[in-house]
């Protein structure tokens, strides 16, 4: 017996020594703990020093790790639509690195218009997995501030002026993103619906319209989507700089939602010392150090969360409460992201990245009017006229700070020269835009001067289109200053350049004119009905040239459909007062103040409700072929409809009916349908809009067959929300259920009675 003990002895002394046992691990290195045991274990094994030091940058992009606990530093890059160059240690500019562009792939403007979830989480795969092999933890987007004003020159960056919409596209794209270790940082972070001052403007609006239209895609990144980050926006609320805003960061986010993730400042979007410790700021970035002023070099310790906040903990003016809670959120954000017990290393440039921007961009297009002109059809050796600076002028660069530096970008022209290699295909400018092709020293290598007038440019793509098979315009907005640019806002909607003009001058003489308007934001078009097409494109990225020829040659039938507006003219939107927009200075107050007088009569739920035309609707979008809606059924569980008010917030998405309808498609190629679901409230009570996205599903349906749809009804789709009681109320009565193809072509309408 003594012999078979030694021996199991013996062999336990062995395996001791061959593999350490997981009490030698310390706990926080152990892959095999969870992120909460690890966060658990390393906490109390850093200095206070170590602590502080994971709440403010060390460089314009990164933050210090904990090097003596071989801890890694927290590297963030922008932006929502591909990897930024890397950028010198302190500095805006590109490092010039060899090794670093990335697929560009389309501004979120374009992924919310293809109105497919799908498309979202492959836009957040892709850009996820580029994200992780540039060794990136934290990606500064997506952006889903709603449209309030159509003059925003952040728009392309966001997903439009419906929060439901916003809401459904944004999850899978945090989901697809944090996938592979990357943290999502959704911004900006709140109510930050404009350029203007963005640094020095305070948002002030009651409760009602900041939870039903300027909360929900928030809430829907954090609560569905499981974001890790949330970026604080340069703008105040009510008062207070959102970087460190105690109602919307401890309240609501922290508080109602239960977010427990990092809350990022914007750059330089810190703005003091004390609110910053106390109101929920968990990592300081860009903050100007020398008086909030100009940005002195390094000066890293003069940041509000570094020596201050030092000094603060020494005299007693602070505790570790807020500094262990910021340090636990950090330390669970490198265990989510560069720790994680699941390595990720993504991949770079690949074919399906391109592939998947392409894809993404061309179902993002939205065919505005068609009489027949498309899909393009020139013969070979025919003549194909392509008018229009977009035509050629490359985009990615420029915009701020979602400029990329990518490893190609296809503009229209070439993408259009080869999808028709036996057409003769000429290209006229026909007016001047913006001929800078450079930011922040990364230049498109373009030359776009130009020493024509505007009045020989037309008179030289008059004399082009003469003889011509077909004629395409491409032209819009662009990435400069006044456009679709960040820190500046557009002054009108309609189009720059005197761009109206030439196109009118061409549609004289070619009534068949194709007009392609290439912009991330609303667009006026009073010349509409004299053209034969219009397509919205966007900034698609690396492919965008290859993604508009796949739509105008028929390649790809469009299925988009608009995620705002297009007013016909900027006055019939609902700002009408400096005091609405851009904000006004008052008596006693430091900062520009503006009020969200509108309420929640935002986009559609303004010209809708006040029976304003437009020019083209929200959800608005055509396809080569056409689909007829039959045999709508609305099944409801009645009981669950007398839901009395207010509604615990568990009970909001509780289905309280469903409506099935099949979609047939009545042409002669195969397309997709975006089926889109209103309701509308009961006559009397509180004012509310004419109708509300509540649903959507996209369904690709051969030629000649039918698919069927459901979409459910969950109760919130039926509440407002009330401030008295700080909660979301079911208005009783009889309600009507719209399905349409667009806010403005409903198909079929069913009633719910809500008790
Ligand atoms: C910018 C932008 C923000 C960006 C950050 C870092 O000012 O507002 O979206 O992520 O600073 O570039």
């Amino acid at each position: 017996m003594k012999r078979l003990t030694a021996i199991i002895a013996l062999a336990a002394a062995a395996a001791a020594c061959s593999s350490p046992k997981t009490g030698d691990v310390p706990v926080y290195l152990d892959p095999a703990r969870s992120v909460e045991e690890r966060v658990a274990d390393a906490l109390p094994r850093l200095t206070t020093e170590e602590k502080v030091a994971l709440t403010h940058a060390q460089s314009k992009f990164s933050s210090r790790g904990v090097p003596r606990l071989g801890i890694p530093e927290v590297w963030c890059t922008d932006g929502p639509h591909g990897i930024r160059p890397e950028v010198l240690w302190d500095e805006w500019d590109q490092a010039g690195w060899t090794n670093d562009s990335c697929t560009a792939f389309p501004a979120l403007s374009c992924l919310a218009a293809t109105w497919d979830r799908d498309m979202a989480l492959l836009f957040g795969r892709s850009i996820g997995q580029e994200a992780r092999y540039r060794k990136k933890d934290i990606l500064l987007g997506p952006g889903v501030n709603i449209c309030r004003t159509p003059l925003n020159g952040r728009n392309f960056e966001y997903m439009g002026e419906d929060p439901f919409l916003a809401g459904q596209m944004v999850v899978p794209y945090v989901t697809g993103v944090q996938e592979n270790g990357v943290a999502a940082c959704v911004k900006h972070f709140a109510v930050n619906n404009q350029e203007v001052r963005r640094t020095a403007t305070s948002s002030n609006l009651d409760d009602r319209t900041l939870y039903e239209i300027y909360l929900p895609a928030f809430e829907a990144a954090v609560r569905k989507g499981g974001a890790w980050a949330i970026m604080g926006s340069y703008n105040l609320y009510n008062g207070q700089f959102n970087c460190h805003n105690k109602r919307l960061l401890l309240d609501i986010l922290k508080g109602e939602w239960g977010f427990d993730g990092v809350v990022v400042s914007d750059w330089g979007g810190c703005r003091d010392d004390d609110e910053a410790i106390v109101n929920g700021l968990d990592m300081e970035f860009g903050t100007w150090t020398n008086g909030l002023t100009g940005a002195a070099s390094d000066g890293y310790g003069n940041y509000h969360l570094a020596n201050p906040y030092l000094q603060r903990l020494a005299d007693g003016r602070a505790t570790t409460k807020e500094l262990d809670d910021k340090a636990t959120r950090v330390l669970r954000t490198i265990f989510r992201t560069s720790m994680a017990s699941e390595p990720h290393f993504g991949s770079f440039n690949s074919p399906e990245h391109y592939a998947a921007a392409r894809k993404i961009a061309a179902a993002g297009t939205v065919l505005l009017q068609n009489n027949g002109v498309l899909p393009l059809r020139v013969p070979d050796g025919g003549k194909l006229v392509v008018i229009g600076e977009n035509a050629v002028k490359k985009m990615v660069v420029g915009g701020g700070s979602s400029s990329l530096k990518t490893n190609y970008e296809i503009a229209p022209l070439e993408a259009l020269q080869e999808a028709f290699p036996g057409a003769n295909v000429v290209w006229e400018r026909g007016y001047v835009g913006d001929t800078s092709t450079s930011y922040n020293k990364v230049d498109t290598g373009q030359d776009l001067s130009e020493s024509r007038s505007a009045s020989q440019l037309l008179a030289d793509a008059l004399k082009a289109v003469e003889g011509a098979d077909a004629v395409v315009f491409i032209g819009g907005l662009n990435k400069s200053e006044g456009q679709d640019n960040e820190g500046t806002d557009r002054s009108d909607t309609i189009l720059p350049y005197g761009q109206g003009e030439v196109i009118e001058a061409i549609a004289a003489a070619v009534p068949s004119l194709v007009v392609v308007n290439i912009s991330g934001s609303p667009v006026s078009m009073p010349w509409a009905p004299k053209v034969g097409a219009i397509v919205q494109g966007w900034y698609g990225g690396s492919e965008t040239g290859h993604a508009l020829a796949d739509v105008l040659t028929g390649a790809v039938n469009p299925s988009g459909k608009l995620p705002f507006t297009l007013p016909a003219a900027l006055s019939d939107g609902p700002l009408k007062t400096e005091r609405q927009y851009p904000g006004i200075r008052e008596e006693g107050k430091e900062w520009w103040q503006e009020y969200y007088d509108e309420g929640v009569f935002v986009g559609y739920r303004w010209y809708d409700t006040k029976g304003i035309p437009v020019c083209f609707p929200f959800g608005h979008g055509l396809s080569y072929t056409t689909f007829e809606y039959a045999a709508e059924k609305l099944s409801k569980a009645a009981a669950a409809c007398s839901g009395s008010y207010p509604v615990a917030s568990d009970a909001l998405d509780k289905v309280v009916a469903s409506v099935s309808l099949s979609v047939k498609n009545t042409g002669s190629v195969d397309g997709a349908e975006v089926v889109q679901l209103y309701v509308a409230p009961p006559a009397g009570g509180v004012e509310r809009p004419a109708k509300e996205l509540r649903g959507f599903e996209k369904v690709f349906v051969e030629a000649g067959k039918a698919a069927s749809v459901s979409i459910d009804v969950p109760v919130r789709a039926f509440t407002r929300f009330d401030e008295a009681s700080h909660s979301w109320v079911v208005d009783p009565g009889e309600w009507k259920v719209l399905v349409g193809s667009s806010s403005a072509d409903i198909r079929w309408e069913g009633t719910i009675n809500v008790k």
